[in-house]
């Protein structure tokens, strides 16, 4: 099939290249003539793990194409996957004008039947916009139609995420038109549900709704844990294994960051309010992810005495591992914090420290965790780098001036930790005594 992706972010870069990588005939367009020049030239303007050579091998076998001419690539494809951002406005409302502009692309260029194929992240009635966009602004009378196909992939993993997703929700107006997307997937052979176009704008964003409140939920209990004397990584464990519960997204830690739960959140709020639904749940959600970092820092803060004049280690600045993500990464107000308390802040991370640079050029950058925690009062965990877990702790301890211990994602054994004479503080797991 002749496919079209509009936008070569994390989801239309992964899309296109999958698509073409299943044998499809694939063009990804962007407006920005940068990203297009250096896709041609083989670099991904994003990291991701197995992307560069899934596109290599694509556009070697001439199935995968870059271009900055939308209304070409519109005009010699069947389907067209429109996979532009949808920035958070001030108001938590996502910004609709890449959506607007996409379609009205669309628009001038139709020139026979095709399936417009929404994948970004949008409001609900999103489906029925792009439909009037494109109604209202093509030259031709041709047909088309619009289908919603939200994207579960996470960043990371977003290659093995899309070639086994655990479904896939394709929104039609019709059985017939589902059914021209649901060929493209077959040979995934992937479970598949066929909705109506709102619903499956609807699915996606209560999915991220949903695991961002499990996530809160955990940090929660996290916060009961260490005033209890409690451990949450058992009390997560006694309730994943109930299958109805489930232990994923129940990792206790710093709160979620990255792109799209804390903007989802916010966009899910702001569309229930619309409609006239105050959605209290998701509410408490957000207060609770905003609150968590910076209670680990208050801890931070007592332990320490002061900020002031300390020098603190932080270990991880990406949202999460495998990626060089910063978008509302943790390590970001963690730092702003510690800088405009006075301290000093050494960083490391395997990938992310470039785009850090661009933030905070006034901090130390080291080559490793080591390094970082050289001279350091206190070593803070970020962001859980697999790296970091297999650390030589004793080689860390060494290098550091103190010995506190912050492990903002419960990476270490805490019992170990202790005996290795780290003053070890970590997210709801304070049973010194019993452990
Ligand atoms: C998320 C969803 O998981 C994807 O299904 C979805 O497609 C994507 O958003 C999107 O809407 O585009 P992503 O933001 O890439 O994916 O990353 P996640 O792995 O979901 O992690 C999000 C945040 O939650 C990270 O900050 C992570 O550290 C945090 N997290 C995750 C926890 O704090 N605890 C957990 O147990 C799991």
């Amino acid at each position: 099939m002749n496919i079209c992706v509009i936008g070569t972010g994390y989801v239309g870069l992964v899309t296109g290249s999958v698509f073409a990588d299943l044998g499809n005939e694939v063009v990804c367009v962007d407006k920005i003539d940068e990203k297009i020049a250096m896709l041609r030239r083989g670099e991904m303007p994003i990291y991701e793990p197995g992307l560069e050579e899934m596109v290599a091998r694509n556009v070697a076998d001439r199935r995968l194409h870059f271009s900055t001419d939308i209304g070409e690539g519109v005009r010699r494809s069947d389907v067209i996957f429109i996979c532009v951002g949808t920035p958070p406005k001030e108001s938590g409302e996502p910004d609709m004008t890449y959506i607007d502009e996409a379609a009205r692309s669309i628009a001038v260029s139709l020139n026979q039947y095709k399936v417009v194929v929404n994948k970004s992240t949008v409001p609900v009635g999103t489906g029925d916009r792009v439909r009037e966009i494109i109604e209202k602004n093509r030259t031709r009378n041709v047909e088309f139609d619009v289908v919603s196909n939200p994207e579960f992939l996470r960043e990371g993993s977003a290659i093995s995420d899309t070639l086994h997703p655990d479904r896939i929700v394709i929104g039609a107006p019709s059985q017939v038109v589902a059914m021209k997307i649901l060929e493209l997937y077959a040979p995934l052979e992937r479970p598949m549900l066929i909705t109506d176009v709102a619903s499956a704008e609807i699915i996606k964003y209560a999915s991220n709704a949903f695991l961002a409140t499990k996530i809160s939920f955990i940090n929660s209990i996290a916060n009961i844990c260490d005033a209890a004397g409690a451990d949450v990584v058992q009390v997560m464990k006694g309730m994943g294994y109930d299958q109805r519960i489930g232990a994923a997204f129940l990792q206790a830690g710093l709160g979620y960051g990255g792109s799209c739960f804390p903007k989802d959140s916010s966009a899910l709020i702001h569309t229930a309010d619309k409609l006239g639904y105050d959605f209290r749940i998701l509410k408490a959600v957000v207060d609770v992810n905003k609150e968590q970092a910076q209670r680990f820092m208050d801890r931070m803060e007592t332990a320490l005495g002061t900020f002031e004049g300390k020098r603190i280690a932080i270990l991880g600045l990406a949202f999460k591992p495998n990626t060089d993500d910063l978008r509302d990464a943790k390590s970001l107000e963690m730092i702003a914090r510690l800088l405009a308390a006075g301290a000093t802040v050494q960083a490391y991370d395997p990938i992310a420290m470039d785009k850090t640079r661009e933030i905070f050029p006034q901090i130390t950058y080291s080559k490793n965790a080591y390094d970082a925690a050289c001279g350091a009062d206190a070593v803070a965990i970020v962001t859980e780098w697999n790296e970091f877990k297999f650390l030589n702790m004793e080689r860390l301890k060494e290098a550091m001036q103190g010995s506190i211990l912050f492990d903002g994602r419960n990476i270490y054994d805490p019992v170990r930790m202790r005996r290795l004479g780290f003053d070890y503080y970590c997210v709801g797991r304070s049973v010194k005594d019993r452990c």
